[in-house]
């Protein structure tokens, strides 16, 4: 069982979504402004649609944390949507007076066909309330309380938006390690290379006009890492096939990379591998194009670690497509939505990075108490010193 789990629920126009966080020590200080940015972040970026006028996302704090600390139980959150009030008759759980009005022009791109044929749902609305990245908003408030653990160690997590569209500033271009949340947060794409925020911006506006979407790549850097989280003895306890499941369960998501990744792939292994040194008491390396991971554990280095999101699929210039119930070709379902969405996607990144980082910290430090896990943290650091 792992130490730390996390369950969400809620569709996208209903009234609310939950997530449920089981496995915090005691102790832990948190508080719902703690949440408030990420989520005010993930919002954000140029290319959004009208749903985030629509909504400001807000975690309510409901059980698990008592006078501003965990107290061991469960941590449960809720995010009202507030654009429930425009869809309560569609949305109703009641059975009496029930009358939906069915979508039944398939996106492609989107769940709809594969959901409603695995479910058997003949409305496409079944389908798509749970399979939008609504559900997100809940990755991202758990993940601020994941943040808030991996913070009490040192860890933390960042993100930004390497390349939109056609626009990529390149994997050498960024050295993660001079990078400030500012510089990021100062572009309305998340990218701190000014110029090639500019074009991307002028891209997303392009693909705008003309009714189209753009997809793009985004880096997660977490800093501050202990060598030996994960292990290489189990495939299932590798942790970047942990990372890289958790990125690719983001909507959207359809590539993950460490460090050098595919590029990498390409040189020979003399300009790839990261030599060992050791300096001031401790082993590091003098590159990092593993990412931070090698034979699935962290090595000291930080994990940084690159997604792919493809172009958003509900278009305003719809694509032919199938009418579910009919058969006939028709135009896609067009219901108001994104344009580009890497900006947002990172800051989901660093939500589920922080998630599984908290989940791997606990399995090897875990206690019932922060001061506990803090006791086999230290222990574990004054071997490493050794
Ligand atoms: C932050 C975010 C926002 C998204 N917004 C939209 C949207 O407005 N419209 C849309 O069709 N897809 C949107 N998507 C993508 C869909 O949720 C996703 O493509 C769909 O669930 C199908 O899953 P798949 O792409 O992983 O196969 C968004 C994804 C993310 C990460």
């Amino acid at each position: 069982m792992a130490a730390f789990r996390w369950l969400t629920a809620g569709e996208s126009h209903g009234p609310q979504l939950t997530v449920i966080i089981e496995g915090l020590p005691a102790g832990l200080e948190v508080s719902e402004d703690d949440l408030r940015r990420d989520l005010g972040r993930r919002q954000g970026g140029h290319g959004r649609g009208g749903r985030q006028q629509i909504e400001t996302d807000w975690a309510r704090i409901v059980a698990g944390v008592r006078g501003g600390y965990t107290i061991g139980s469960p941590v449960a959150l809720v995010i009202e949507n507030r654009d429930h009030a425009n869809w309560t008759a569609e949305m109703t759980a009641a059975k009496e007076g029930f009358a939906p009005k069915p979508v039944t022009r398939l996106r492609p791109g989107h769940a709809d066909l594969a959901g409603a044929l695995k479910y058997g749902h003949t409305d496409v609305r079944n389908v798509l309330e749970r399979s939008s990245a609504r559900e997100t908003a809940t990755r991202v408030a758990a993940g601020g309380v994941a943040k808030k653990l991996l913070g009490e160690f040192g860890i933390t997590v960042m993100s930004f938006s390497q390349s939109i569209g056609p626009v990529d500033t390149g994997y050498d271009a960024v050295d993660p390690a001079t990078l400030s949340e500012e510089e990021i947060a100062a572009s309305p794409v998340r990218c701190p290379d000014p110029e090639a925020s500019r074009r991307m911006v002028q891209e997303i506006d392009a693909a705008g006009e003309r009714g189209d979407t753009l997809g793009g790549t985004f880096r997660v850097v977490a800093t501050g890492l202990p060598a030996g989280l994960g292990s290489y003895v189990h495939w299932d306890r590798k942790l970047d096939g942990r990372l890289a499941q958790a990125m690719l369960s983001i909507n959207a998501i359809k590539g993950v990379e460490f460090g050098a990744g595919f590029e990498g792939a390409s040189r020979p292994g003399s300009q790839f591998h990261d030599e060992i040194d050791y300096q001031g008491g401790r082993f590091r390396h003098l590159t990092n194009r593993a990412g931070g991971l090698t034979g699935g554990v962290t090595n000291g280095e930080p994990l940084d670690l690159r997604a792919a999101i493809k172009p958003i699929s509900t278009m305003k210039t719809p694509m032919p497509s199938v009418d579910l119930k009919t058969k006939e070709k028709v135009q896609a379902h067009y219901e108001r939505s994104d344009v580009c969405v890497v900006p947002a996607a990172g800051v989901i990144g660093e939500a589920m990075v922080a998630l599984v980082l908290a989940d791997a910290f606990l399995e090897k430090f875990g206690g019932d108490s922060m001061e506990e896990v803090g006791r086999n943290f230290r222990a574990y650091q004054d071997t490493l010193a050794r």
